[in-house]
């Protein structure tokens, strides 16, 4: 379910810290990415072979890929179960659903759901830890080649953006209903655009006199009257368009409330691996593991003996890591892409 795609933006998203200026470009470089992808209908697996093997695969282990797509990653960690391993699939999207039933292993289940969803439905399984998880967040390459579900300004198409069809509001649902308060301040923290105002202004204008923004289309032609300056080679509309895309799914959300999910899911030295495309996404993900793994917070004289203070709950597990210039070369869409690691510690 997506959950209150009207409501005002949560309080994270009301005050986000500045980006930096790196994670802009990231933000940037994944926008882009939607002009650039090549094969319709195929997903290029980011991070195929490290992002498997940070989950420390145990052959009977019971693992969790929260993000399925076309089940790149999923396949590789069904190579390396053995016989009495689980894999249990996740994804909002019917169309990756549908795919997985390519997958014919008894060791796999797949479940139509969001992630954020996923403590709830393993515990309904009867699964109550678990070896690892994997989250390859953002979307994927069918999703954005397929004209017909508007995540793109390359093709005209009815303004839909939902990862998962069967519920939720469109984003020209939320366009139809939106104040132009609410709305540039969607643009501008979900797009870093620094011409949120303007375009909300120039979106919310439309739809008083008649015309309101009901295909990618109009919205791609509004937008670019509104915007005066961009990078040089990115469509005016680029940030806009990524900005529908994370409110109307509440990526940002659905990451922040399965965060704590994948903590007590996780057994001990059980492994979690994410994969960020940008900095809004992968924050979260960073300050998560930070807030488990140590205690930065406390004054070097805090007056309590080490031993006495909460023992983390997670480590870091190595340092990010990120695709090689080979895999970059062959898969332009891995470019900005992050992987973080960490490891449950034994601490309840
Ligand atoms: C980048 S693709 C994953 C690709 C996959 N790792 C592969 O190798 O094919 C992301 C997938 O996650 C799904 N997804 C994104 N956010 C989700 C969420 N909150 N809950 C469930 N699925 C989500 C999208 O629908 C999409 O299919």
């Amino acid at each position: 379910m997506i959950r209150g795609v009207n409501s005002a933006p949560t309080k994270a998203l009301l005050s986000p810290k500045k980006a930096s200026a790196k994670g802009a470009l990231n933000l940037e470089k994944q926008q882009t990415e939607v002009s650039e992808s090549a094969n319709p209908n195929v997903h290029i697996t980011v991070l195929l072979n490290e992002a498997v093997q940070a989950l420390a695969i145990k052959a009977d282990g019971v693992y969790v890929d929260g993000t399925f797509g076309r089940g790149g990653h999923s396949r590789k960690i069904l190579e390396q179960l053995g016989a009495t391993g689980r894999l249990i699939a996740f994804d909002r999207d019917l169309k990756a659903v549908e795919s997985s039933k390519e997958i014919t292993d008894a060791r796999f289940s797949m479940v139509h759901s969001h992630f954020a969803g996923m403590q709830a439905k393993l515990n309904a399984m009867g699964i109550l830890k678990v070896d690892g998880i994997l989250l390859d967040l953002g979307i994927s390459s069918p999703q954005i080649d397929d004209a017909s579900r508007g995540f793109s300004f390359r093709y005209d198409a009815p303004l839909d953006m939902r990862m998962d069809q069967s519920s939720g509001q469109t984003a020209a649902d939320f366009l139809a209903d939106t104040t132009e308060q609410h709305l540039a301040e969607v643009i501008k923290n979900y797009g870093e655009e620094r011409f949120a105002k303007q375009i909300a202004r120039a979106i919310i204008t439309e739809r008083n006199d008649g015309r309101a923004i009901t295909t990618t289309g109009q919205l791609a032609k509004v937008v670019a009257g509104a915007v005066t300056r961009f990078e040089p080679g990115q469509n005016p509309a680029t940030r806009t368009f990524q900005a529908l895309r994370i409110f109307v799914n509440q990526e940002l959300e659905e990451l922040s409330l399965t965060m704590p999910q994948c903590l007590a899911l996780l057994a001990p030295q059980g492994r979690l691996a994410v994969i960020s495309f940008h900095s809004l996404e992968d924050r979260i993900v960073k300050q998560f593991i930070r807030d488990q793994a140590n205690r930065d917070d406390l004054p070097a004289n805090f007056p309590v003996r080490a031993a006495d203070l909460p023992q983390p709950k997670m480590m870091n597990v190595g340092k990010t890591i990120k695709p090689s210039a080979k895999e970059v070369k062959v898969n332009l869409r891995s470019r900005s892409a992050v992987l973080r690691v960490a490891e449950r510690t034994n601490v309840a």
